[in-house]
């Protein structure tokens, strides 16, 4: 959808901001460009939309050479969220979001119309915001409206160049929430800068990190915190990642453990310690979780296991990340998790251990290893059948 061919671009002062840059973002792809302040990120965007022109190489854009599109037909299909949002003091929130579309020829009450769907889409209530100033609203707001307003035209590409830096990491996080789930719902094409690599991770599909005007890695998030492909990028994802890695990597069915299994109905199990365990998992006649059974209730009860079942608060569905199963844990004090499969009702599906956890996390790294030698192994390949 995007592809940059060996553009460089050379500031007049003969500052080089972009050097020989090639990359390709697919249709619908969420692609973050991360890196410190000064290293080029804001000159990659603005020559998508030509703000700023290459120095030399090409970008394409659906396949076609952006050099040969009008900049004003070219803006058209590009959305644009800048830090700062730039909404127009003078003009309340529902006609800032009515803005393009309107200069697009739609008609005022058309314009109008669509520009509340919008707000309603990023989490603004049209009522109670759509007649507001930008200054009477938070930081957060108008950073939403910011968003709603380049979605107005519908365009297929979107390039947001801090779009949250401006407010605090609680506001952010929701924002970035609301941003993932919008993106689900709409698609587009998106080029996202940010100076924090957490943002970039929550948010990419693939992460490209910048050094000095030059892309050091272009991966998936976990592969770019697992496998950093230079000193460079491992510097910049710091020495934690493996506790950013908790949250890209998602509990899988091979990680789990399988605990002895009760039914609500069946008669207590008298010897669990017997057979090494503390605890058994109950089910219902669905074999969905009801909770749980320690050994020595099992022991003193008389009747059949419900009588001495507990609920089971700390459960997750598979699929969920490796963090949210580690603060679960956390959470609910618990020393293990149940995982569960939503898709079919909620059948149980095994527990997660702090020990599986940790293996998990391992698998993760050394898999990402993996998938990168044999992606060299590819290139090569195809090096070696077109040489021949
Ligand atoms: N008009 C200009 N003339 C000369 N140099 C410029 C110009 N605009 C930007 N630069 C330089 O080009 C380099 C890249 O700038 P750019 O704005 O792309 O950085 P950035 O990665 O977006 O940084 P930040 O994270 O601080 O926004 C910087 O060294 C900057 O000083
Ligand atoms: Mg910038």
């Amino acid at each position: 959808m995007i592809r940059f061919e060996n553009v460089t671009k050379r500031y007049a002062d003969g500052t080089t901001a972009v050097d020989d840059l090639s990359f390709e973002v697919g249709e619908g792809e969420l692609v973050t460009l991360v890196g410190p302040s000064g290293c080029g990120k804001t000159t990659t965007m603005k020559m998508v939309n030509r703000l700023i022109e290459p120095t030399s190489g090409r970008i394409f854009l659906d396949g076609d050479d952006i050099s040969g599109i009008d900049p004003v037909q070219l803006r058209r299909r590009i959305g644009y969220v800048i830090q700062q949002v730039g909404l127009f003091p003078h003009k309340t929130v529902l006609d800032n979001t009515a803005t393009v579309p309107h200069l697009l020829g739609v008609r005022r009450a058309k314009a109008r119309e669509r520009a509340a769907e919008l707000l309603d889409l990023v989490g603004l209530d049209p009522a109670t915001f759509g007649d507001r100033y930008p200054e009477q609203l938070s930081g957060g707001q108008r950073q939403r409206v910011g968003v709603a307003r380049a979605l107005a035209a519908d365009p297929p590409v979107l390039l947001m160049d801090e779009p949250f830096g401006a407010v605090d990491p609680v506001v952010r996080e929701h924002l970035q929430n609301e941003f993932l789930r919008l993106q689900q719902a709409v698609r587009k094409t998106v080029l996202f800068v940010t100076h924090d690599i957490e943002e970039a991770v929550r948010l990419g599909d693939r992460i490209a990190v910048y050094g000095n005007g030059r892309i050091e890695q272009f991966d998936t998030p976990s592969t770019v915190l697992g496998a950093p492909a230079t000193e460079y990028v491992a510097d910049f994802v710091g020495a934690d990642r493996g506790l950013k890695r908790l949250s890209v990597t998602p509990i899988e069915v091979g990680d789990l453990e399988q605990p002895p299994v009760v039914h609500l109905d069946d008669p207590l199990p008298k010897d669990l310690e017997g057979e090494g365990a503390r605890w058994a998992v109950v089910l219902d006649g669905e074999n969905n979780l009801h909770g749980w059974l320690s050994a020595e209730h099992a022991r003193v009860g008389t009747g059949t296991v419900r009588e001495q079942a507990r609920r089971m608060e700390a459960w997750l569905p598979v699929g969920a990340s490796l963090k949210q199963a580690f603060s679960t844990m956390l959470q609910h004090d618990a020393g293990w998790i149940a995982v569960i499969d939503e898709k079919s009702e909620g059948r149980f599906l095994g527990v997660l251990t702090p020990a599986r956890l940790h293996e998990a996390l391992r698998r993760s790294t050394a898999a990402d290893a993996r998938d990168i030698a044999r992606e060299d192994v590819e290139l090569e390949t195809v090096a070696s059948v077109a040489g021949a």
